[in-house]
């Protein structure tokens, strides 16, 4: 006897672009599992350390593999095929999911499908319900990403602005180091602005479009500090929670005035938020305020799949295996870019 049933397009993703190494599996677009491995060893350093990176990737990444494959209660003969992050990421921590895919997939016969990281932060809202209508903007801001997207389809994206420097989860770390916060000081100074009040002005940087600057803020934080420890040598201490919070209030009104902006221009009502910084209280609060001020409708994902993971991969894997888009055992990641 036959079985005629289509056999379910199980995906095992892996995700190692920076310092989180995951793996997830995806049946049919459905995530079943995501596991992540964090690094919190670069917290001694206050930043990633590359080095120090791969190394945990290459350490972690069976155990996480194992992981994500027995809590979806799959064996690794169901895998059908097998999505990575080529790019754009650290290329020490990339290259260790790179040579896993590819030698999963080569052992068990499997196409390969590369995935590019920033197109998977936008897609990681398909992950879940209330899935964003195109076309779409997605706000995406992490430490290493502040980008604004015009999203027309699943694969068909278009940058509309970009950071010409520091990305916002960077503006938060950098200042919360200089307050003499842990790293990383974003959920740090998320937590002091709740107690504070947004009563000290730091600057707009004027940049023109739909581009964000975000050094300018860091040498103004600098420099206020500076003048004002010397007046008041326990200035830090007593002003701390106001501090974050003008802080916290600069960083979002920079993010939310170019995202209305690019609204505006662009006539797009449907508005997303992706990457880990959009954990913060007050970029959620401001969203959900200037959303319902210009009529948007807005979808921010679970925290889990707007930090860095696997199953966000997985998701976007899937979308290239349904237009049978896949890669050959030669593809090499890379470090910079959109679409590679
Ligand atoms: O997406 P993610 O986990 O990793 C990448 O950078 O790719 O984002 C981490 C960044 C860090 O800069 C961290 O400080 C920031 O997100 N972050 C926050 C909050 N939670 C995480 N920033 C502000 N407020 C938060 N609650
Ligand atoms: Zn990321």
């Amino acid at each position: 006897m036959t079985n005629n049933m289509p056999v379910p397009a199980t995906i095992l993703a892996i995700e190692s672009s920076c310092d989180d190494t995951s793996a997830a599996v995806i049946r049919d677009g459905v995530v079943l599992s995501n596991c992540v491995a964090s690094q919190d060893i670069h917290r001694l350093y206050g930043g990633v350390v590359p080095e120090v990176a791969s190394r945990a990737h290459q350490a972690n990444i069976i155990p996480v593999v194992d992981q994500a494959l027995k809590s979806a209660g799959i064996d690794k003969q169901a895998v059908t095929a097998v999505a990575f992050t080529r790019g754009p990421g650290l290329m020490g921590s990339l290259l260790v999911g790179t040579s896993f895919a590819k030698a999963f997939a080569l052992s068990f016969d499997l196409p390969l499908i590369e995935v590019n990281h920033m197109q998977a932060h936008v897609l990681a809202h398909f992950a879940e319900d209330p899935k964003p209508e195109f076309p779409f903007l997605c706000l995406t801001v992490s430490g290493g990403h502040t980008q604004i997207i015009r999203v027309n389809d699943y694969l068909d994206m278009e940058v509309l602005g970009e950071t010409i420097d520091d990305a916002a989860g960077e503006a938060f770390d950098k200042t919360g180091k200089i307050l003499g916060l842990g790293y990383p000081a974003g959920p740090l100074i998320d937590r002091h602005a709740r107690d504070g009040e947004a009563r000290f002005a730091f600057p707009e940087p004027a940049i023109p479009g739909l581009n964000f600057s975000f050094s300018g803020l860091k040498t103004a934080i600098l420099y206020f500090l500076r003048d004002q420890t010397a007046k008041q040598p326990d200035f830090v201490q007593e002003n701390l929670a106001d501090i974050c919070a003008s802080i916290q209030h600069r960083i979002v009104t920079i993010l939310l005035s170019k995202l209305r902006k690019a609204a505006r221009q662009t006539g797009i009502r449907h508005i997303a938020l992706a990457g880990g910084v959009s954990a913060n209280s007050g970029l959620r609060q401001a969203l959900a305020d200037m959303g319902a001020r210009e009529g948007w409708t807005t979808y921010v994902p679970r925290l889990e799949f707007c930090t860095d993971n696997a199953a966000m991969i997985g998701i976007t894997g899937y979308f290239k295996y349904l237009r049978g888009e896949f890669c050959g055992q030669d593809a090499s990641p890379y470090a910079r870019g959109f679409t590679g």
